[in-house]
């Protein structure tokens, strides 16, 4: 269940680390987009100063306390009648007529699959939206490769997911990906006390690829 606080004191806490190293990911990842992107799960909307002005995005998240914070960042844009915010989930029924298939030109998750709950399918939908060549944009937090580290993430996996709203630390979201259809064109891991990744990848052109 969503809850107040975590909403309210999200920017609070990721302060740091978003100004010493996300923020430039962040920007390196969106600026170039161009056309109908889906961000799932925009949180607090650390996301919007970083897209064009020309893009149209919709802005998806299922936490009644996040939304708002989004709306405010939001109404700071030059023009932000281009970003619109749906008070939902990824998963969720509604979800499915929400997007036309083949609408999508970019899907954004930052953050973000490491806690919708089924994300396989969240990226066979992705797949299902996206037009051909449509980007699939990534920053997100994995599972160790290093087998101590990994199981050191598997443990306090319970907790971390109770204080974060069903995140979860041990996610292998670079191995899902992997599998996912996906074409890979950008790829960069990085560690900030835990591994992230940051990557690129693409709708193949034809089914075959
Ligand atoms: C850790 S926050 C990240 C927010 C933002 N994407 C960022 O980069 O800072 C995870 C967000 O995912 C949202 N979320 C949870 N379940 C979701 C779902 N099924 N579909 C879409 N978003 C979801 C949460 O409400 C929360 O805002």
């Amino acid at each position: 269940m969503p809850h107040r606080i975590f909403g309210n004191t999200y920017d609070f806490f990721m302060y740091f680390l978003e100004r010493r190293f996300l923020r430039a990911r962040r920007k390196r990842l969106l600026s170039g987009l161009t056309g109908k992107i889906l961000e799932v799960g925009v949180g607090t909307g650390v996301n919007f100063e970083h897209y064009n002005p020309d893009i149209e995005v919709t802005g998806i998240d299922p936490s009644p306390y996040m939304i708002p914070q989004a709306e405010k960042k939001r109404a700071l844009l030059l023009l932000p009648n281009r970003i619109t915010l749906f008070n939902i989930g990824c998963g969720y029924p509604e979800m499915e007529k929400k997007i036309v298939p083949l609408s999508l030109d970019a899907v954004v998750c930052t953050l973000v699959l490491c806690t919708i709950p089924n994300p396989e399918k969240a990226l066979v939908n992705f797949k299902k939206w996206l037009k051909p060549g449509g980007r699939l944009v990534i920053l997100e937090h994995i599972r160790s490769h290093r087998k101590i580290a990994g199981k050191l993430q598997d443990i306090f996996n319970p907790v971390w997911e109770k204080v974060t709203e069903g995140c979860q630390l041990n996610r292998s979201t670079d191995q899902l990906l992997m599998f996912s259809g996906f074409r890979l064109l950008r790829e960069e891991r990085f560690n900030i006390g835990i591994p992230f990744y940051e990557a690129e990848y693409e709708k193949p052109q034809s089914k075959d690829e």
